[in-house]
């Protein structure tokens, strides 16, 4: 259970109209679905701590707002990664190879075109989830993972350092179901890969309200 007693935890807001291939439309049904975890995340917190205070531990309801708390924690927490790497300004652009970040990228797949290969197969891969490229801080390796949902497939204490939503309400309005391929190519022309850069080098962190 997560002890969120004091401060409910506060939604961030995201400046991103003006995407390239992701509308604005888009993004406001987007943070509405975004604004949802962050309730549903606080309201668990305050469940589970009046369950906990109250004895009723041992129940099956405290057992599934349990689960149920990975579900919604993990679902706010990718799209505040997932937002924070998007940008607008045309200083965002692609990684550069001679860069920190494509150095790395480089070290782990062999070359940057190789990662952005895969990347975008994993991307790709038929099911609602998320394509992360994730840091292992205790060997500095970079490697690509599917998320199933929100909760499925991330590693523990790994951090990510490009977040890619792969769930249809990302690209639905913009696309048709079958264009998720186009969905990508407009992600990675979005991509701020300054931000992600600054991840890898441990310069910033998810960006919290
Ligand atoms: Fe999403």
């Amino acid at each position: 259970m997560a002890l969120l007693t004091q401060t409910p935890y506060k939604q961030r807001a995201f400046d991103l109209h003006g995407l390239q291939g992701i509308s604005d439309h888009t993004l406001e049904v987007h943070f509405g679905l975004y604004a949802g975890y962050v309730k549903n995340t606080n309201l668990l917190n305050e469940q589970l701590v009046e369950m906990c205070t109250g004895g009723q531990t041992a129940s099956p309801a405290y057992a599934e707002l349990t689960r149920r708390l990975g579900f919604e924690y993990n679902g706010m927490v990718l799209h505040e990664w997932y937002f924070g790497n998007l940008t607008s300004q045309t200083t965002g652009g692609e990684i550069s190879s001679s860069s920190d970040l494509g150095r790395a990228l480089g070290e782990s797949f062999g070359d940057l075109e190789t990662w952005k290969k895969d990347f975008t197969a994993v991307g790709a891969m038929r099911g609602v989830g998320w394509a992360v490229t994730y840091l292992d801080p205790a060997t500095g390796r970079l490697s690509n993972h599917w998320i199933t949902l929100h909760e499925d497939g991330n590693i523990a204490g790994f951090k990510p350092i490009i977040v890619m939503d792969v769930w249809e309400h990302a690209f639905l309005l913009d696309y048709k179901p079958a264009e998720r391929p186009k969905y990508i190519e407009a992600f990675l022309a979005n991509l701020d890969a300054g931000t992600a850069e600054a991840r890898l080098t441990g310069k910033e962190d998810r960006p919290v309200g």
